[in-house]
């Protein structure tokens, strides 16, 4: 990866179907490590596991930056690096849940909620990745719909602010995308939201065990362990 600034160029949409949309489509046509696309609204916005991304209007920080030659474990030290961001932004003290958690890969939670995710994309084999980071900055959270109304936290900070949280994320970034390997996951870890949890997945169930060398979520099972790369767990 090269050490070249986070964020220029930068494309900002006032709407935008999905940032990372966009920013495939300039890392295929040949953008330049760092590029950011930014929008105010999203009308497609997606997540993980082909679910959808919605947040209310000019309420959060949505964006997508394009990632050459990505580092190892590029996925988590966007969750470890958005964590920071958040403890920094909001503060332990100030939301009263102390820091921010990681949920393996990479959701980031306050108080067992998500107040960011991160979708990344891409072409290993063209070496580039697609970083996607939604973060609620100001989202009112009484005001959202059904389960989000449950699940979703929000750093709590004036739409004004969605600039700002943009600013330090890039920092955050620039930090934890150069970091060595067993930095970042010693920050997840010190961080891991899963820890001792009983967890499904697709495939079972069983006890959150920590995170491997390689980034992996291993899980004691009924006699065994077993070690998973990719996919979605939940809570039990
Ligand atoms: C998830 O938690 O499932 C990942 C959510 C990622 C949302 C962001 S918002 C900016 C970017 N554009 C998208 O369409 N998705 C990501």
């Amino acid at each position: 990866m090269t050490a070249a600034a986070l964020g220029r160029p930068r494309l900002h949409l006032r709407v935008a179907g999905s940032t990372n949309d966009r920013a495939r489509e300039l890392a295929a046509a040949g953008a330049p490590h760092g590029t950011l696309v930014t929008a105010a609204v999203q009308t497609a916005g997606r997540g993980r596991q082909g679910r959808s991304w919605s947040a209310p209007a000019g309420s959060s920080l949505l964006c997508s930056l394009v990632i050459r030659e990505p580092p190892p474990l590029v996925s988590l030290r966007a969750g470890v690096a958005v964590a920071h961001l958040v403890d920094a932004a909001a503060g332990g003290e100030r939301t009263g849940f102390g820091p921010a958690r990681v949920k393996w890969p990479n959701d980031v939670l306050v108080g067992g909620r998500k107040v960011a995710g991160i979708l990344v994309e891409g072409r290993p084999q063209e070496g580039w990745v697609v970083l996607g980071i939604g973060i609620n900055v100001a989202v009112r959270v009484r005001e959202l719909e059904g389960e989000l109304r449950d699940r979703a936290a929000s750093l709590g900070l004036e739409p004004g602010s969605v600039e700002t949280v943009l600013a330090s994320l890039l920092e955050e970034l620039g930090r934890w995308l150069s970091a060595e390997p067993g930095v970042v996951l010693g920050a997840l870890r010190a961080r891991d939201a899963l820890l001792g949890r009983t967890i499904g997945w697709a495939e079972g169930r069983g006890v959150a065990a920590g995170i491997d060398d390689e980034g992996r979520l291993l899980v004691d099972l009924d006699g065994g362990r077993a070690a998973l790369s990719a996919g979605d767990v939940h809570l039990l």
